[in-house]
């Protein structure tokens, strides 16, 4: 059997040498097979940010080895692996054009890999598909395919990027607190849309949270990270059994009861 990824013993340290060294990832190991989406919890500086960029290339591993679907990507620059995955980012602002369209952002996203340009323009059978993918956003964005997306809310830009890091089905989707930063109505409806699209999609996840319930709610696996590794790693049945008692346990015993003033969330 083998893994959609394989995060083999990495490491980086930032700033080496000089007094602002940090090792952020201290010998990461992370197996996920084809279809898990596993929610990722840790605090401040656990690492979980660097193991994504580790993945998507953002930066060279000091040590270590990823490799997507069988393919070593260790060396490869992140320009060459971005046609595995897809992002979204916890900054709305991040992953959509402000200037362009809404139409025109989904187009780009869709023949990102093909032609690079919209010198053709959108033909009508493309503005049908964005259509239809935009009504099930449910957001009632589908009338309104020529509004520059800088006029949206944070929710529904973070909603077209989830659909424009789907629209050619990347082997993962790597999610960096995508909703940290929208108000908790629209952080569940974007967290919902999210879980619908992973699944329709048959997409392998990693999706970084800071609230632990979201991370037991979502997803059929849960890492939780501490000082550059992973020190929990739980899936299926055990996971859906989990409290926020549980993982709050776990952090304290691993963190000495260093939680109180971090912004991981127990509620
Ligand atoms: N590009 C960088 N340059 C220097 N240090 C970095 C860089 N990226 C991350 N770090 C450091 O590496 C450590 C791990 O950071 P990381 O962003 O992965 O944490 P995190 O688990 O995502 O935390 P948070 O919950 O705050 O987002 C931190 O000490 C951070 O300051
Ligand atoms: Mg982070």
């Amino acid at each position: 059997m083998s893994y959609m990824l394989e995060i083999k013993d990495i490491h980086k340290t930032f700033n080496a040498g000089t007094i602002n060294e940090k090792i952020a990832l201290n010998g990461v190991n992370l197996n996920l097979n084809d279809g898990d989406f596993v929610t990722i919890i840790g605090g401040n500086g656990a690492g979980k940010s660097t193991t994504l960029n580790a993945v998507a290339g953002v930066w060279d591993v000091d040590e270590g080895k990823i490799i997507i679907d069988g393919v070593d990507v260790t060396r490869l620059p992140e320009h060459k692996r971005a046609r595995y995955l897809g992002r979204v980012f916890q900054d709305p602002m991040n992953g959509t054009a402000a200037t362009m369209s809404i139409d025109e952002n989904m187009a780009i996203a869709a023949r990102r890999g093909h032609h690079r340009t919209l010198r053709w323009g959108i033909t009508r059978e493309e503005r049908e598909r964005y259509c239809k993918m935009l009504a099930t956003l449910d957001l009632g964005l589908e009338s309104r395919m020529d509004t520059k997306v800088g006029l949206l809310s944070g929710g529904q830009r973070q909603a077209i990027t989830l659909l424009m890091a789907a629209i050619q089905k990347p082997k993962l989707l790597l999610l960096d607190e995508h909703t940290a930063a929208l108000d908790p109505r629209t952080a569940k409806k974007v967290l919902d849309i999210s879980e619908r699209i992973i699944a329709e999609n048959h997409l392998t996840a990693m999706m970084v949270t800071h609230n632990m319930k979201d991370a037991i709610a979502h997803g059929n696996r849960l890492v939780m990270m501490h000082e550059g590794r992973v020190i929990y790693d739980v899936a299926g049945e055990e996971k859906m059994k989990l409290h926020v008692s549980d993982l709050m346990a776990k952090f304290e015993e691993a963190s000495g009861g260093e939680f109180a003033n971090d912004r991981m969330m127990f509620v």
